[in-house]
């Protein structure tokens, strides 16, 4: 035991040896804080454009620096959820969908298939495959008013706020790559859903309203079951599909097991065509 029956002096000195002690502990946690939290936060934004820009550069004959710039006005120094799909504008004009006549796919509800399928087969396009679609898959982003930065933390969710940086993206992406659709368009819907047509998903809400005839002829839905989907193509939501569609364009539901898709995405050598 030290000093036992310590006078005023050990006291003192006992004392002083804490507040010693407290100022270092300070002093350390000030120096990580100092160098660590806007090195994270200048390389979380490095990040997000070094990944926009090496992803618009996996397509040919496009200035991405330039692309990047006309995204960055669309919502940099913005309250996040004040960024109007309008926003997007003259990103969409500066990168127009090139249209892919009878090689266009919509999906809902079943996003992971239709791009493991995609990705692997070149028969079909969704907008996730396009440049701008490619550059944000996945992505969050947005910016803050009196600031000329891109954040990818604490932005407004999906449902948080109407006009948000990120949903307003894909509502104009979406209404775009739709306005470019001709020909036969193919829509993958998840068949173990009891509503696989649902008014609310930016398929029903954006995207079929703008599928026209004759620049559109016509829609084919895939359904993509599993062993005990909920629903099959005689399904009441399928068949608000079909009266939505504008008048001229043909409709067409063929139920096709996961099992097959996925074989198909596997086996590039098959035709696409007879994937289902
Ligand atoms: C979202 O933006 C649109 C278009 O600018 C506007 O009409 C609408 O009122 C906005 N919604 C909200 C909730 O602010
Ligand atoms: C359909 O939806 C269910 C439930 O959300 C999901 O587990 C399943 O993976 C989806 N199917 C496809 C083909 O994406
Ligand atoms: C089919 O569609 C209707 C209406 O859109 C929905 O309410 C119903 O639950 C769906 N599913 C089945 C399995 O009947």
């Amino acid at each position: 035991m030290e000093c036992a029956g310590s006078g005023a002096a050990e006291k003192i000195r006992r004392r002083r040896r804490l507040v010693a002690c407290a100022v270092a502990v300070l002093v350390a946690v000030c120096v990580v804080v100092a160098v660590a939290v806007p090195l994270s936060l200048r390389r979380d934004t490095r990040t997000f454009k070094d990944t926009f820009v090496a992803r618009c550069e996996g397509f040919k004959g496009y200035d991405c620096e330039k692309i990047w710039g006309v995204f960055e006005q669309a919502y940099v120094g913005r309250d996040p959820c004040d960024v109007p799909v309008g926003a997007y504008g003259p990103l969409l004009v500066a990168v127009p969908f090139p249209p892919a006549c009878n090689r266009m796919m919509f999906w809902s509800k079943t996003k992971d298939v239709v791009h493991d399928f995609t990705e692997k087969r070149d028969c079909f396009v969704t907008v996730e495959d396009t440049l701008l679609g490619s550059v944000l898959d996945g992505q969050t982003w947005c910016g803050k008013e009196g600031s000329s930065e891109t954040f990818t933390t604490d932005c407004p969710g999906w449902t948080q706020c109407e006009n948000n940086t990120v949903r307003s993206f894909w509502t104009g992406a979406s209404a775009a790559f739709a306005e470019a659709a001709c020909g036969d368009a193919t829509v993958m819907l998840n068949g173990t859903l009891a509503t696989p047509f649902s008014s609310s998903s930016v398929f029903a809400s954006i995207e079929v309203p703008r599928f026209r005839s004759p620049k559109v002829k016509s829609l084919k839905v895939v359904l993509v079951t599993q062993k005990n989907s909920a629903t099959n193509c005689g399904n009441e939501s399928l068949k608000d599909l079909q009266k939505q569609l504008d008048r001229g364009i043909t409709y067409d539901c063929t139920e096709v097991p996961e099992a097959q898709i996925l074989d198909c995405s596997s086996h590039p050598e098959k035709p696409c065509g007879a994937c289902w």
